[in-house]
């Protein structure tokens, strides 16, 4: 069930302290973006997620709702249809300014494109789809 992808990344929201990237690798289909619409609720985002396919990077503004969290805004990026210098690309959209403040929170679908240049203490999610079901990993 999406349902279960969903809370997943509803509680995995829970835990994060700011400045966090995600690296969303695996199947096609294996629930990435489900993963992130939950993600979104759980930090307290109302707008409805979709996969920023055509415009690579999707910024969102969190209402503060925890008076402690640092966290201001989620960046979702989906790499899926990138071709070419994709490094260079994702550069150019100043990501290397993003990635890693303490206010942001970055989630990046078929991260696995640009392997070499995920920061430090990335935290990588693996997605697969057996069938019906859904397996996710954290590493
Ligand atoms: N745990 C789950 N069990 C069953 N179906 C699921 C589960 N999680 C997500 N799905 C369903 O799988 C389909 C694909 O999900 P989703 O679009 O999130 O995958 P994705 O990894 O983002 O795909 P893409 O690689 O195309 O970006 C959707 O129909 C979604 O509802
Ligand atoms: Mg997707």
């Amino acid at each position: 069930m999406a349902k279960e992808t969903q809370e997943f990344g509803q509680n995995f929201a829970n835990k994060l302290k700011g400045g966090e990237t995600l690296a969303l690798i695996g199947d096609l289909g294996g629930g990435k973006t489900t993963f992130v619409q939950g993600l979104a609720q759980g930090l307290g985002i109302k707008e409805n997620i979709t996969s920023p396919t055509f415009i690579l990077m999707k910024e969102y503004d969190i209402k503060i709702k925890d008076q402690k969290s640092k966290i201001k805004n989620l960046y979702h990026l989906d790499l899926y249809r990138l071709e070419g210098d994709i490094e260079k690309e994702v550069k150019n959209l100043g990501i290397e300014d993003i990635w890693g403040k303490e206010e942001n929170i970055v989630v990046i679908e078929w991260a696995d494109k640009i392997e070499d240049m995920l920061p430090p203490h990335t935290i990588r999610i693996y997605f697969e789809e057996i069938g019906d079901e859904r397996k996710i990993m954290v590493k």
